[in-house]
């Protein structure tokens, strides 16, 4: 359950009107890193995180998540709101009349968003700065709690970024005290998402994610090398944290292939059926089914490619 509480979070005012800006903040609400997608990734890592009710861990995390996502509407709110202030007095009229004086000043004016007038009349919409609608593809939830804080840190470091772009592109003080409260929650969350991480014992309890995955299940000769795979006689990746010393799992040690071999074969991959029409004219096909009789089982590669190349002999008649 849900309460709406009519104040905003924090104040939103402006300055002055400024459509263009109202454009490029859009990023904030829409875009792949904006407030509907922290609100909808936690909404739902939330929602789904199983096995709380028997786990005080996790039920710490799972009430975070929900209290965190909760917060996140209420940005989007005042970015909404924000929006809305900014595309204030904004009129097709404006721009024709701009357009007959200063070509400067209708350029900058027809760099609004055509839909803030056209579809939303002056109001913000769910896209980005660009108008891409919002995408909920852009959010994580996988289930492991692990992998999803990881990907709430990477969320929320993406987004304190574009805020912060954000707030150089403006000198607009009403929208800069906004975006400032906005970034300092994105600093405490960046902070939390790790704090919980830490309160799940680190990287050395927590990784690598799935950590209930068994090393003995791996190629364990490859599960802690770097592979150099440059040319340059100066890799200069060799020096890397990455290449020596203890893994940051702490289940093993770095180790460091300067010269990778290939262990795979050559690929071969048999032609394709006749009705997928893949063949040039006169090339090898592929048979529609194995030949009466014969197992494809037990033969090899080559065998099964060179039976897809000889082809229409062997294949079963009507
Ligand atoms: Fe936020």
């Amino acid at each position: 359950m849900f309460f709406h509480t009519k104040q905003l979070q924090y104040p939103v005012r402006v300055d002055k009107p400024d459509p263009v800006y109202a454009r490029q903040l859009q990023e904030l609400i829409g875009g792949q890193f904006g407030e509907m997608a922290v609100m909808t990734q936690y909404l739902f890592q939330g929602w789904n995180l199983r096995g709380a009710t028997d786990d005080e861990r996790l039920r710490r995390i799972k009430d975070m998540l929900l209290d965190t996502a909760t917060e996140e509407i209420g940005h989007v709110e005042m970015l909404a709101t924000c929006v809305g202030m900014l595309l204030d007095g904004a009129s097709p009229e404006q721009q024709e009349e701009a357009a007959k004086g200063d070509p400067v000043v209708y350029g900058v004016l027809s760099g609004m968003n055509p839909h803030h007038l056209i579809v939303s009349g002056l109001g913000a919409r769910p896209v980005d700065s660009a108008g891409n609608p919002f995408n909920a593809g852009y959010t994580i939830g996988s289930g492991n709690v692990v992998a999803d804080l990881y990907a709430n840190v990477n969320a929320e470091m993406q987004g304190r970024l574009q805020a912060a772009r954000l707030y150089e592109m403006t000198s607009d003080t009403g929208v800069r005290d906004m975006l400032s409260f906005l970034i300092a929650r994105d600093r405490m969350h960046q902070n939390q998402w790790l704090a919980a991480i830490e309160e799940l014992g680190g990287p050395t309890e927590v990784m690598p994610v799935p950590v209930t995955f068994p090393l003995e299940k791996e190629v364990q000769e490859v599960s802690y090398a770097f592979i150099d795979f440059s040319k340059d006689p100066d890799g200069a990746s060799r020096r890397g944290r990455w290449a020596h010393g203890r893994s940051i799992d702490g289940k093993g040690r770095f180790t460091y292939v300067e010269q990778p071999t290939a262990r795979g074969e050559a690929p071969a991959l048999a032609a394709a059926p006749p009705t997928l029409h893949n063949a040039l004219m006169g090339g090898p096909v592929g048979r529609e089914k194995p030949a009466r009789g014969k197992s494809e089982r037990g033969k090899s590669v080559i065998d099964r490619v060179t039976d897809a190349i000889a082809g229409d002999e062997e294949q079963p008649q009507g």
